[in-house]
């Protein structure tokens, strides 16, 4: 693979990273002194010159609800079409609406993103699929209509329709404003996008499995980001992951990875078409750990490995009854909490029930390894739950090594009668707004709310089996973050992502002095406080003359 840019000299170790990204009372992680708007990078990517395919407009549907995606309801498969394609991107990727305040007008989109500024890209590998040629596509998320960049000249015919998703992340609009931080938004953003995607397969039948096995320089090759000519003076992407979409219910652990390299020695001639815009006037401005550190931690292909979650559903009632694509569109970041919200403690176990892994259930089967993070409560308001600090591990092994690191005078009093999978432990008592609020880099959003979550990952013995699985660790909290937006949405509540958070302050309370544990990811939920200001323009609003939106069912 191609390196689009000089690597930073020295040799910096994933753990250098992680300590000078974290953020510290009095001492931020390195970012831009003030924000340089003239330079705001652009969050749409295009490839001009590439001929594009409109997707017909995504439509609300009223099946399935979103409970019953998660309950062990059958849902029957949609064949495979541009209609369908359109509601796995526009429900996952897409835009959600418009917001405009005087002159101010930007896109907010199904995928959470830190700081909206919108990191990840995504591309389609497609092979027999009704109305596409089979070949390579990036997904322009303003106009809604796939990008061919390349065409397989020999796709097997008899083979079965097969769509495959690559993500890329485009470093520079994170770094923009966060600087040696935006490495980790970018990575949690991934996480995000993966869980969103996940769901919105989910709701047509389909399932999605992450190709884990794939190396970064095949990921980079298969969706021609490595191609210098295509990006010239323009910000490069990073690869990510690839995920194979599953055209019924069943997560695929079979992912045919060797099908998936034989695309690129098929590809016709000539091979690629389009090139990448530029997103900002002037060259990315360094950052010398966050720069380099995406090239320390380039994964190699590895065996094809998954660990299959139990079996199991959640059927723990939701507060209301929509369906799945209002919910996916309807999900925001709350910018303020009424404090004296109580948050009903049906919702809450179901919230907790959701973050259990569990066979074919969206969004958590996604991902192929045994749960590595582990939510911390600081609970202010939940309905039948004292204040206090509160943990569920994840897994019992977890459990184990976390009572034994941990501070020991954690009481570990189990909570009863909430009829959730995951144990959930108080470790103290105690009104915690305050120190929620002071960890999560003094935001009111942490202390308002009914509750906030602290992610906490198994850290060293987890990179000791290869530095980039530091990556992984933010999927998965990304992942959690993503379904806890959905879960607070569905119980008429609302989420916020914290990536803004004092990491060693997280520790300091928990009694965690070493590198065996870190905290990736905060979460706050409550009842939100609209901002009257905000007008809202629906998403497609730009499109609609020109491409009426289908019937609804
Ligand atoms: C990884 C991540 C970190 C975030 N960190 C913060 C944060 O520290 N404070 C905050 O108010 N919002 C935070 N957010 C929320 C984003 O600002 C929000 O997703 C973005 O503005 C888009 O709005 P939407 O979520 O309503 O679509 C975060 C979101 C993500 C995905």
């Amino acid at each position: 693979m191609v390196l689009p840019r000089e690597i930073a000299k020295g040799e910096i170790s994933v753990f250098d990273y992680h300590d000078i990204s974290k953020h510290r009372i009095g001492e931020y992680a390195p970012g831009p002194l003030a924000l340089d708007w003239d330079q705001q990078p652009e969050p749409f990517r295009t490839f001009a010159g590439a001929p594009a395919v409109e997707l017909p407009l995504p439509t609300k549907t009223s099946a399935p609800r979103f409970h019953q995606l998660t309950d062990g309801t059958a849902i029957p498969p949609a064949p495979p079409s541009l209609t369908a394609l359109s509601q796995l991107l526009g429900y996952s990727m897409g835009i959600s609406c418009w917001k405009v305040y005087e002159e101010i007008k930007f896109a907010l989109r199904c995928n959470p993103s830190s700081g909206n500024l919108h990191p990840t890209e995504t591309y389609l590998a497609v092979e027999n699929f009704p109305d596409l040629t089979s070949g390579i596509y990036h997904y322009d998320v303003r106009q809604h209509s796939l990008e061919r960049r390349s065409v397989f000249a020999a796709a097997d015919k008899v083979a079965e329709p097969s769509v495959w998703i690559g993500l890329t992340s485009v470093p520079w609009r994170e770094a923009w404003k966060y600087g040696e931080r935006s490495y980790r938004y970018c990575q949690l953003d991934i996480g995000h996008a993966i869980a969103a995607i996940r769901m919105s397969a989910a709701a047509l039948g389909w399932s999605v499995s992450l190709v884990e096995s794939m190396g970064d320089d095949q990921i980079a090759d298969l969706f021609g980001i490595d191609r210098e000519d295509d990006y010239v003076e323009c910000e490069r992407e990073i690869p990510e992951v690839v995920l194979r979409v599953n055209l019924d219910a069943r997560t695929n652990t079979d992912c045919k990875f060797a099908r998936l390299l034989e695309f690129p020695e098929t590809t016709a001639d000539p091979k690629w078409s389009g090139v990448a815009n530029r997103l900002s006037s002037e060259a990315p401005v360094e950052w010398p750990f966050a720069d380099a550190l995406p090239y320390r931690l380039l994964k190699p292909q590895t065996d094809e490995f998954a660990w299959v979650p139990p079996t199991g559903t959640n059927r723990l009632p939701t507060a209301s009854d929509e369906a799945a694509t209002d919910i996916f569109a309807w999900r925001r970041s709350a910018q303020a909490f009424d404090e004296d919200a109580v948050y009903p403690r049906a919702a809450f176990a179901r919230f907790l029930e959701s973050l259990t892994p569990k066979r074919n259930v969206p969004p958590l089967d996604v991902l192929p390894w045994q749960p590595r993070l582990h939510p911390v409560f600081f609970i202010h308001q939940v309905e039948g739950i004292a204040p206090g600090v509160y943990l569920a591990p994840r897994s019992d092994d977890a459990e184990r090594i976390l009572r034994s690191t941990l501070r020991g005078k954690f009481d570990w009093t189990p909570v009863e009668n909430l009829s959730t999978t995951l144990p959930l432990y108080s470790l103290v008592a105690a009104k915690c707004r305050k120190a929620a609020k002071h960890v999560s880099c003094n935001q009111a959003i942490a202390a308002d709310s009914c509750f906030a979550v602290a992610m906490i990952a198994e850290f060293e013995d987890i990179l000791a089996e290869g530095a980039w699985k530091y990556r992984q660790l933010f999927w998965e909290a990304g992942a959690l973050g993503q379904q806890m937006y959905l879960e607070a949405e569905v119980a008429n509540f609302r989420g916020t992502g914290i990536g803004c958070f004092f990491d060693n302050e997280i520790h300091q309370i928990l009694g965690i002095h070493d590198t065996s544990f870190q905290c990736l990811y905060n979460f706050t939920v409550g009842y939100p406080i609209l901002d009257p200001r905000l007008q809202s323009i629906a998403p497609y609003a730009h499109l609609e003359k020109q491409r009426p939106t289908p019937h609804a069912d």
